[in-house]
């Protein structure tokens, strides 16, 4: 599959053409971050995924290649699903499930490896697990990783037999052999009827198990995008995941992301990339982008920390070179126009306040009250033209806000990270200004903007 780079952003990673979904096989190889994701080149629907290829020297500019994986063996015809990669003697392991549909319609999965000596061709290996008793076909992404005892661990999202979530592991002593080891839950919980790609990051003090729920019904302010995305805290050792019983949380507060994953980058960052969508079909088929051939992209690249309890997401330091025009803005309220190009935003609360509110480009709307602390997003659904809303309950005052934006693209980061917000946004070409206003005796917004280039 050759390709031709889709410039239709800046600096998300985006499918050359067709449909983009899951970041898969996320690695720094010999110097060179290598983003693989889920790919359909021949359309903008769910049809046969590929695994596409981009590389990156500094997380910002990407190089697109010709496709890793293609679906054209027996043990994957029906698609190279997710998976992840690790480095092993000097050579680039992939690990990614194919998926195998029979003229009738009956689902086979396999746990498939690929291996490659220079990071850009790569040779499929097959199948190097058997499938366990007790769990349906829906057995996919497996995510390996090297444990404290050096052996590897390789954890499959599931679903067991009585149609409930679960998630699996493996181990191996070579990548080749592996050994069923069992649920890595040391507690059985009801969570969904399917668990899809999850990932465990060992982040100071605490390992973070996350993965993608389906089957959560909405509750408040939880739940409401059609799939979700969270987290459990606990130890993963031996296999097993001794989950300290704290809620699961979602990681995203917003309309679009779904299925992350996470790597450690030669600086010892804990990066992460994750899918900015998961959406009914409706919302798929009116996205304005299928005009243009493409549909999708990956989120900006996180670090991702551990702190007070929660998951704290920043966008990463290379983002900063991408700086240009700076703008300046302090009061009470104030209107900014926002450039043609991508875009970053930050604001800081000065003073105790009562409201804040944002109203971007005539669309998208934030608004935050402090009786409440409850902070929301609201936007128009261009499928249904119906406004929508997300929100979440903040821990403590409102007292900064950082927005990444492109032309159909937002994420916001509140108070340094402790919250985020993943959305698409359609505005009209002509609406090109933000309008903020604060109110409380002596609160302030400091607003500090660039144009991204
Ligand atoms: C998540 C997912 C994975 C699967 C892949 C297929 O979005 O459904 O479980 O491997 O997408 O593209």
């Amino acid at each position: 599959m050759g390709l031709e780079a889709n410039k239709s952003m800046e600096y998300h990673v985006l499918p050359p053409k067709g449909l983009l979904n899951d970041p898969n096989g996320l690695i720094c190889y010999k110097g060179i971050y290598h983003v693989f994701f889920q790919w359909n080149p021949h359309g903008t629907d769910h049809g046969f995924k590929y695994w596409g290829h981009a590389t990156s020297r500094d997380l910002v500019n990407y190089e697109y290649h010709d496709a890793a994986l293609e679906p054209v063996d027996w043990f994957d015809k029906n698609g190279c699903y997710s998976g992840s990669s690790i480095e092993h003697d000097g050579k680039l392991y992939l690990f990614y499930t194919g998926n195998v549909k029979s003229d009738e319609g009956i689902r086979t999965n396999y746990q498939c490896a690929a291996v490659s000596e220079d990071g850009m061709s790569f040779r499929k290996i097959g199948p190097v697990t058997r499938h366990p008793e007790g769990y349906t076909q829906h057995m996919r992404d497996p995510k390996v990783m090297k444990g404290e005892d050096g052996s590897f661990y390789m954890v499959l999202g599931a679903q067991r037999d009585d149609l409930t979530g679960d998630t699996v592991a493996y181990r191996s002593a070579d990548l080749i052999t592996w050994e069923f080891l069992g649920s890595i839950m040391s507690v059985r919980e009801k969570l969904g009827y399917m668990w899809e790609c999850p990932d465990l990051l060992r982040l100071e003090g605490k390992d973070v198990f996350v993965f993608s729920p389906q089957g959560l019904e909405p509750e408040g302010d939880r739940f409401n995008n059609i799939f979700q995305t969270g987290y459990y805290t606990g130890c993963f050792q031996g296999g097993r995941f001794h989950w300290d019983g704290q809620p699961f949380e979602e990681m995203d507060k917003g309309f679009e992301f779904y299925a992350p994953q996470t790597f450690v980058d030669g600086r010892g960052r804990t990066i992460l990339f994750g899918w900015m969508g998961t959406m009914p079909s409706e919302m798929e088929a009116a996205m304005p982008t299928v005009r243009e051939g493409w549909i999708h992209h990956l989120t900006l690249p996180r670090v991702i920390s551990f702190e007070g309890g929660k998951l704290i997401q920043t966008p990463v330091e290379e983002l900063v070179g991408l700086r240009c025009e700076k703008e300046e803005k302090h009061g009470r309220s104030m209107d900014l126009d926002i450039p043609d190009r991508a875009y970053e935003l930050n604001i800081k609360i000065k003073g105790p306040l009562d409201t804040f509110g944002l109203v971007y480009r005539n669309e998208v709307r934030l608004s935050f009250e402090s009786t409440e602390r409850r902070f929301t997003v609201e936007r128009t659904n261009w499928a249904t033209s119906l406004r929508e809303v997300r929100g979440v309950k903040l821990d403590g005052a409102l007292e900064s806000i950082t927005i990444y934006t492109e032309e159909t693209s937002m994420e916001i980061f509140i108070n340094g990270g402790e919250e985020v917000f993943s959305l698409r946004y359609f505005a009209k070409d002509e609406d090109r200004n933000i309008s903020m206003e604060i109110e409380g005796a002596e609160a302030g917004i400091e607003a500090v903007s660039y144009r991204l280039e």
